[in-house]
């Protein structure tokens, strides 16, 4: 080996220089970290190995010269780019490990960690670990929006409740400038990025399977419009759903997350959202199941799947079925050419599927979910409950709903997180379970409509690429997958024995 592959072996180490390709063009590598401005090419295809084995990312449009492109490129003053948050190596997300390898790199000089909302509040000191520690406990960044919320146009909206900060632990809430009681109201709430991938999936309009398209097509009603092009949109960008379109949600993410000085211009635009819509990301190899792509493999799995599969259709019923079958991996349960721990992964991955898909229990209480005419308790399962879209596992109806993350009862109380009281006004429609008087560490889309019966409603997300990018929910409360099985099982005592939860973590970590 020469001095110069050693040379670049050092700063591949450091995260400086992109991860050679080898020559099927895919890269390998001890470090996977895409620094802003970093120049280079993201394959066409290309794979980054995680803690159970690797992801794929497949860029249908060939191989993205990164250098110059407007996602990889930090525009603003910052230093950040799009893809500092949305890594190809995290699942175009990211995950709370490569945060905390980033400050353990170059502490508060990584851009990821600028003050506007990669700290707990600008206002703190941000040379020290405290100052960011819902980003790295947790990979939460700061939200903030205006109080009274403002429509698309700027104007302000007349929420239906009042808004107390009762316990502020990062301090943003209280503080002078950038806080509630500030001279421009703030409200900062913390969350996790969303993957940037498999989009055709979430900007789609629903198509579902007779009887269920007539419903979504006669509820538009629900559904905004798109003030550019005056088109419905599908309402499941972001966990409040005020994207609009990815041409609004860039726009906006380059003026906060990247404090650019000017717009974005009609290229960059271009650029990111042209992006945006090619690149699939989807787990490939598991270290116990071996392949989940290729001959034998169950057909939903990776990221070509995706690539091929037909958008924002319903897979809650056997025609679709959300991810597809796995029928051929409870085969495998009885192969005796494979090795035993392959064997039981696989027949554990299918019962996994099959829980996920079939097995019911009492939905009950969810806002804005049970109070929709479906009964309360609802008998369903993960699948036809919520996560019912082909391929994605999220719900394919605009549904927001307060499954019990952030609002009091059911959130595991988050000692680190802002605590509000919101008091909804006499005459305003109450949160169903709730009603007029709610504890809440986030008040989700009820910062964007005003309304009571919102306070806490976060819209579900994919289900893809989930290894690469924990923790996971809007607010990093469940640190793996286990925990997030935990949730469910204690948040609708619903009595799952131990294997019914390994299966459902074995399974989800296929996806
Ligand atoms: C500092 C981190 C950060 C940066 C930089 C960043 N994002 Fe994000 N992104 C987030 C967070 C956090 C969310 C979720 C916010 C929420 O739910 O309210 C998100 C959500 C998204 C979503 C919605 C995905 C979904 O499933 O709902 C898209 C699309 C997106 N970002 C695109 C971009 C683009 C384009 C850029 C560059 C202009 C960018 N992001 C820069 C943190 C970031």
């Amino acid at each position: 080996m020469g001095k110069v592959s050693i040379a670049r072996i050092i700063l591949i180490g450091l995260g400086l220089v992109p991860v050679a390709a080898n020559t099927q063009g895919y890269e390998s590598g001890d470090s996977t970290w895409r620094m802003p401005n970093q120049g280079g090419t993201l394959p066409a295809v290309v794979e980054y190995p995680n803690a159970t084995g690797r992801i794929r990312i497949l860029n249908t449009d060939g191989p993205v010269r990164t250098e110059g492109h407007a996602f990889f490129t930090a525009l603003g003053t910052n230093g950040r780019a799009c893809v500092s948050c949305h890594q190809p190596a995290d699942g175009m997300g990211l995950s709370v490990d490569s945060i905390r390898r980033q400050w353990q790199r170059y502490g508060a000089a990584d851009p990821l960690f600028a003050a506007i909302d990669g700290s707990n509040c600008p206002s703190l000191r941000q040379q020290e670990a405290a100052s960011h520690s819902l980003l790295l406990n947790k990979g939460l960044f700061r939200v903030f929006l205006p109080w009274p919320p403002r429509g698309a146009d700027g104007s302000v909206i007349k929420a239906e409740f009042d808004i107390e900060v009762v316990k502020d632990p990062a301090g943003c809430n209280l503080d002078p400038e950038y806080g509630l009681y500030s001279r421009q109201p703030m409200i900062s709430v913390y969350r996790r990025p969303r993957p940037v991938a498999n989009i055709k999936y979430l900007t789609e309009l629903p198509h579902g399977v007779p009887p269920h398209e007539a419903f979504f097509y006669n509820d538009k009603s629900l559904l905004p419009r798109d003030p550019e092009t005056g088109q419905f949109v599908s309402l499941q960008l972001m966990s409040d759903g005020r994207g609009i379109s990815l041409r609004n949600q860039a726009r906006d993410a380059a003026a906060t997350h990247l404090q650019v000085a000017q717009p974005l211009t009609e290229a960059q635009l271009q650029q990111i959202v042209a992006f945006e819509r090619q690149v699939y990301a989807a787990q490939s190899y598991d270290h116990v199941g071996g392949d989940l792509t290729g001959p034998g493999a169950p057909p939903g799995l990776g990221p070509e799947a995706l690539r091929d599969g037909a958008p924002a259709r319903l897979g809650n019923n056997p025609v679709n079925r959300i991810f597809g079958s796995f029928a051929m991996w409870l085969a495998a349960a009885n192969d005796p050419t494979l090795p035993v721990a392959q064997r039981e992964f696989r027949a554990s991955v299918a019962r996994g599927a099959e829980i996920f898909y079939a097995r019911r229990f009492l939905i009950a209480d969810v806002g804005a979910y049970n109070d929709k005419g479906l009964g309360n308790p609802f008998n369903r399962s993960c699948g036809s409950g919520c996560h019912n879209t082909l391929l994605m596992g999220m719900d394919l109806a605009p549904g927001f709903m307060d499954l019990g993350l952030n609002n009091w009862p059911w959130a595991n109380v988050q000692t680190d997180l802002p605590l509000f009281r919101v008091s909804c006004h006499p005459d305003a429609v109450p949160q169903s379970y709730l009603g007029r008087v709610i504890y809440t560490h986030d008040p989700g889309r009820a910062l964007i409509t005003g309304k009571c019966r919102d306070v806490g409603a976060t819209m579900t997300q994919q289900s893809r690429a989930l290894v690469a990018r924990a923790p996971y929910f809007v607010n990093g409360s469940s640190a793996d997958l286990r925990e997030m099985v935990d949730f469910y099982d204690r948040r609708f005592n619903i009595g799952y024995t131990e294997q019914e939860k390994q299966d459902l973590v074995n399974f989800m970590r296929t996806l």
